[in-house]
């Protein structure tokens, strides 16, 4: 058996690849690395490494993390500039018992020491966009308006299980701002005896509930990925309207070590690309109206049938 998923449209072309690796035999770190990679490498999409929208400074600033779910080492990196592949460089530090988690210049140093290839992330295109972003006033941050993190969860034949993520955050965040995605139990966690779980949306939401550590908690109790993801959303969903806000902007997928998956939305629809022995696809989450403001979800088969 083997199954992997990953958030957004955007991660489509690279998790249909990784998928195939994954049927040739191949490792799920490696598939989670390749998943990822293509959408670091890919300026059209402006929410993650290359062509990613800077901070309010104009800097592009990375986040991105790698946890192996066999040893429940992970290794991230946050608020890095210039490093081509941040999932390389999360991937390369797991595994390490201290200094896995690596912020600002450290990070970059890591990867120059790895040598791993260095870059400017900024396009012409992104730097428009910031210069048209500042013009705006009062201009508020939309976790979603530009597609925000890519989270793959990969089940190879050995039965590996690892979480990977990696994002430039908010577009206009503040110089120094972390979302979730480097922060373990937030925008990501993987333990191979019960499974795994990654979130995208607003970082600062998705932290207030741990909310991967949440879903993979569940999933602990026996609770099937699909509910442990609708379970979580709304937990935090719920807490936060008891609060007097709203459902806030939250989309999560998870993987079991059975290979099934799940995924769970605040959004009127969140696609996700997942695939296993049975085939491929380009699948969609969507929130249940079950008359509050309180969703769950249910899913559709955009293209493929896995
Ligand atoms: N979820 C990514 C971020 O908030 O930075």
């Amino acid at each position: 058996m083997y199954a992997i998923i990953g958030t957004w449209k955007m991660s489509c072309e690279g998790v249909r690849e990784a998928h195939a690796g994954l049927a040739r035999g191949g490792a799920a770190e490696d598939a989670v690395e390749q998943a990822i990679r293509a959408v670091e490498d890919e300026p059209g999409f402006t929410s993650v490494g290359y062509g990613g929208l800077p901070d309010h400074d104009g800097h592009v600033m990375v986040d991105a993390a790698f946890m192996n779910g066999n040893t429940l080492r992970f290794g991230a990196v946050m608020s890095a500039e210039n490093i081509r592949n941040p999932i390389r460089a999360a991937r390369a530090l797991c595994g390490r018992e201290t200094n896995c988690l690596l912020a600002g210049r450290g990070a970059e140093q890591f990867a120059i020491a790895q040598g791993l290839p260095m870059r400017d992330l900024r396009t012409p295109a992104s730097m428009m966009q910031w210069r048209e972003a500042l013009r705006q006033e009062n201009r508020k941050p939309d976790a979603y308006r530009e597609h925000d993190t890519v989270c793959v969860l990969a089940l190879d034949g050995r039965g590996s299980l690892i979480a990977g993520t990696s994002t430039s955050g908010l577009f206009l965040k503040a110089s120094g701002r972390v979302g979730d995605s480097p922060i373990v139990g937030s925008g990501f966690y993987c333990d191979a005896r019960y499974g795994a779980a990654a979130a995208t949306g607003l970082g600062e939401d998705i932290m207030r509930g741990c909310l991967s550590y949440d879903i993979v908690s569940r999933m602990r109790m026996g609770v099937s990925a699909q509910k442990a993801c609708e379970q979580a959303v709304k937990a935090l969903s719920a807490r936060k309207i008891e609060l007097g806000e709203d459902a806030g902007s939250i989309s999560v997928i998870a993987l079991s070590p059975t290979g099934e998956t799940g995924a769970a939305t605040t959004l009127p629809v969140f696609p996700f690309a997942a695939g296993n022995d049975r085939g491929f696809g380009l699948f969609a989450a969507y929130p249940a109206q079950d008359g509050m403001d309180i969703r769950a979800s249910s899913m559709q088969a955009l293209e493929g049938e896995p």
